[in-house]
């Protein structure tokens, strides 16, 4: 009992074992000192000059003196060792020395890029995952980067949203997995060590489910479906020790996210007991005005600051208005306090205090401009990314003693393309980036040939190129078309009402089909797309998503079998525009279709299939893998049991490969309807030709649970369909009953 009360004691005095001060009694003495102007100028970020990722309106000389007057907390786009060394400088000029944090948007790496993030989802590899964050932070902080604007954990149904690219798809699990990877490897060995980032979940919240898929637009949901589908991720984020959030553009039930107090202090701050600190997204606050929430910038800063929002990201609303709504009256100054004090809490965790430059170093930076150790884990990475949609007669893999190969296609000498959208461009992009075309022609053999022909550009109605086109193939013992969306029409504000291949680059496929050459199509986007002709009449189909500095280099290794794609989709891929949303999790309905033709009085369209064309979990392998029947320990269990499930997976085919086991769940009654399949495991596994392994998983109660419309998270007793396989579709099912 003593040394609960020499702890409690030291806590009070604000000291810890060690007798040095805590965070706590620092950030407290700090916050005594400040004038009410330099508390708010904590809350404040401004974007640096050189690029902005958002409607920019910056005036650079006047966000300079303002650093040196300790009026800004943060900011953003600004890195390099000397870079953020200069703009440090100027904040140590200020009366308290507050060090600047710098934010920038790491998304999927840094100085090496990896498979834009719905590309690495369909990795289903946790480990991999987790290590390119290690790697982007590891990069970003050596060019003086703090913080990263990442990972987006926003679970998306709708392919025409842009930003599905940046996220991890539409299952909740799988998404709030993937999330806690990336945490996990931005934030490494813990705030404070120099190669770790703080995180940032983003966008709180729902942002995913912007009617239309059109980007910014409204959200309108139920509260459970809310708890059910799109909090998870953030909640287990905030569990995990995120170092901040980010709130997202769109109003909530019609109230913006950004003053939203039912997420952001309710639940975030309050029942989750967070932390960190909130920062807007860019312009979020005084968004709020064209909302139509509040009538001027006095209102989105009062209702922001009372909604929970922390910091200011280029709206330029706090520091205008906060100090006035306090000395008035209309705001608390301990919710300025609060907020402040959480960012500096921030920084003294991040060691800013102890040095401000301990980030800007030209040493390190260098050792992490081109690290050989990072572009092989990328060109891994993204090999394992790529998903085998269609291989019919084997095509692939390829021999590299083909003698003649053409490709064609608008990306097949791309370089920086291959980034994909979200990714920070240096100068030497175009010589350090493996187009398609070189990463081919560096493992062809030396007796072959490798043609090239553009075909078409991405999207428009030129076919002038089409002859010269369909002459090479002509000349070719076998063609890869590469074909798909440019990297620039995904990512933030490319919201696409038709999302099938632009231009007229389907119509080139169709004229080098007619050529009678075996094809294989490698699809590069961003998201979903619908190309139901080619997925009828192309026999070898890839989906390459962009995968980053070594694409060219991943591409050619699937290509010619030095790996075997074991990729499956994160995200249901629609037949038609007019299918979405389709999602694998959904409700049964009252009159379900018996199966993808039924039209007769079911819930279907009466002029489309009902099924997804590729649905989610799916992706093949250049070998095959047979599921032998899955075993459960108990077909009736009891409270707080566990139910183990195993099955035997065996390779019969001919190449060694990886598979990804997916168990799905199905609770066939429930005081709310409840999805005709969840996910609730998966393991991704090695086996060697030949082999076959036992894969194990375990479920409880905790697996069964779901809200109720009164927010009420719990099980019921009942019967549950138990799911194995390959995919969200082919399964072997099992029936047990758990009584509670
Ligand atoms: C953008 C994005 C957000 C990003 C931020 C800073 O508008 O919505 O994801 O982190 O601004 O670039």
């Amino acid at each position: 009992m003593k040394k609960v009360y020499f702890l409690l004691t030291i806590a009070a005095l604000g000291i810890n074992v060690h007798g040095q001060k805590t965070v706590d009694q620092k950030v407290a003495e700090l916050l005594s000192k400040m004038t009410l102007e330099e508390k708010v100028g904590q809350m404040v970020q401004y974007s640096g000059f050189e690029y902005a990722t958002g409607p920019q309106q910056s005036n650079s000389a006047a966000v300079l003196e303002e650093i040196k007057k300790g009026k800004v907390g943060s900011m953003l786009n600004v890195a390099g060792a000397d870079e953020t060394r200069a703009f440090q400088k100027l904040a140590q000029q200020s009366r308290l020395k507050i060090p600047l944090l710098f934010g920038q948007d790491v998304i999927h790496g840094y100085r090496t890029t990896f498979p834009v993030n719905l590309g690495q989802a369909a990795s289903w590899d946790l480990a991999m995952i987790e290590k390119s964050e290690r790697i982007a932070a590891t990069e970003a902080s050596a060019y003086g980067i703090h913080w990263t604007f990442a990972p987006m954990v926003d679970i998306a149904r709708d392919p025409r949203w842009g930003r599905v690219m940046e996220g991890s798809g539409e299952d909740t699990y799988l998404g709030t997995q993937i999330g806690l990877a990336r945490i996990k490897g931005f934030q490494g060995k813990g705030l404070g060590s120099l190669d770790a980032v703080m995180a940032c979940a983003k966008h709180f919240a729902a942002y995913g489910a912007a009617v239309g898929g059109r980007d910014y637009n409204s959200v309108d949901m139920s509260l459970r479906q809310l708890n059910e589908t799109y909090l998870p991720p953030f909640k287990a984020a905030a569990e995990a020790g995120v170092a901040t959030f980010m709130n997202s553009f769109n109003d909530i039930n019609g109230i913006p996210a950004t003053a939203n107090q039912y997420i952001q202090r309710e639940l975030l701050k309050g029942k989750w007991n967070y932390k960190g600190f909130v920062v807007s997204d860019w312009g979020s606050i005084g968004e709020m005005i064209p909302h139509g929430y509040t009538k001027d910038a006095n209102e989105a800063a009062e209702k922001a600051i009372s909604g929970g929002s922390d910091m200011d990201m280029e709206s330029r609303v706090y520091m205008a208005e906060l100090p006035k709504l306090v000395k008035e009256g209309k705001i608390d100054v301990r919710l300025v306090d609060d907020a402040a004090g959480r960012i500096l809490t921030k920084k003294f965790e991040m060691g800013l205090f102890d040095d401000p430059y301990r980030f800007s170093n030209e040493k390190r930076q260098k050792e992490q401009t081109d690290n050989p150790e990072n572009r092989k884990f990328g060109r891994e990475f993204g090999s394992k990314s790529i998903v085998l949609l269609k291989n019919k007669g084997n095509i692939l893999p390829l021999s590299k003693n083909v003698k003649t190969v053409a490709l064609i296609g608008p990306f097949g000498k791309e370089t920086v393309a291959n980034h994909g959208f979200w990714s920070i461009a240096f100068k030497d992009d175009n010589q350090r980036i493996i187009s398609q075309f070189d990463g081919i022609k560096n493992q062809l053999g030396k007796n072959s040939t490798l043609l090239y022909a553009k075909g078409c550009n991405v999207d428009d109605q030129d076919k002038s190129m089409f002859a010269e086109a369909v002459e090479t193939a002509k000349k070719a013992d076998v063609v890869i078309m590469t074909l798909g969306e440019g990297h620039d029409m995904s990512g933030e504000a490319k919201s696409r009402s038709n999302i099938g291949f632009s231009g007229v680059q389907e119509d080139l496929l169709k004229e080098i089909a007619k050529t009678g050459k075996p094809v294989v199509l490698m699809i590069n986007a961003g998201r979903p797309l619908i190309f139901n002709w080619a997925a009828e009449n192309i026999p070898a189909i890839t989906y390459n998503w962009w995968l980053g500095t070594e694409a060219g280099n991943s591409i050619a290794d699937v290509l010619f079998g030095a790996v075997n794609p074991g990729g499956k989709l994160p995200m249901s891929f629609p037949r038609t525009e007019g299918q979405i949303p389709i999602y694998y999790n959904h409700y049964n309905t009252g009159r379900p279709a018996k199966n993808n033709t039924d039209r007769n009085y079911v819930s279907a369209y009466i002029d489309l299939d009902n099924d997804p064309k590729f649905p989610f979990g799916y992706g093949l392998s250049y070998t095959d893998f047979k599921y032998s029947d899955m075993v459960l320990s108990s077909t009736s269990l009891k409270g707080n049991q566990t139910l183990n499930i195993s099955v035997t997976v065996s390779n019969t085919g001919k190449y060694d490969g990886e598979e990804v086991v997916q168990l799905y769940i199905r609770d066939l009654f429930g005081k709310v309807v409840r999805p005709v399949k969840e996910l609730k495991g998966f393991q991704k596994i090695f086996i060697k030709k030949g082999e076959s392994k036992k894969v194990d998983f375990k479920l409880t109660p905790e697996d069964l649970k779901f809200f109720d419309n009164d927010l009420n998270y719990d099980w019921e007793s009942g019967e549950f369909d138990i799911m194995v396989g390959t995919n969200s579709q082919d399964v072997q099912t099992k029936r047990i009953s758990w009584t509670k």
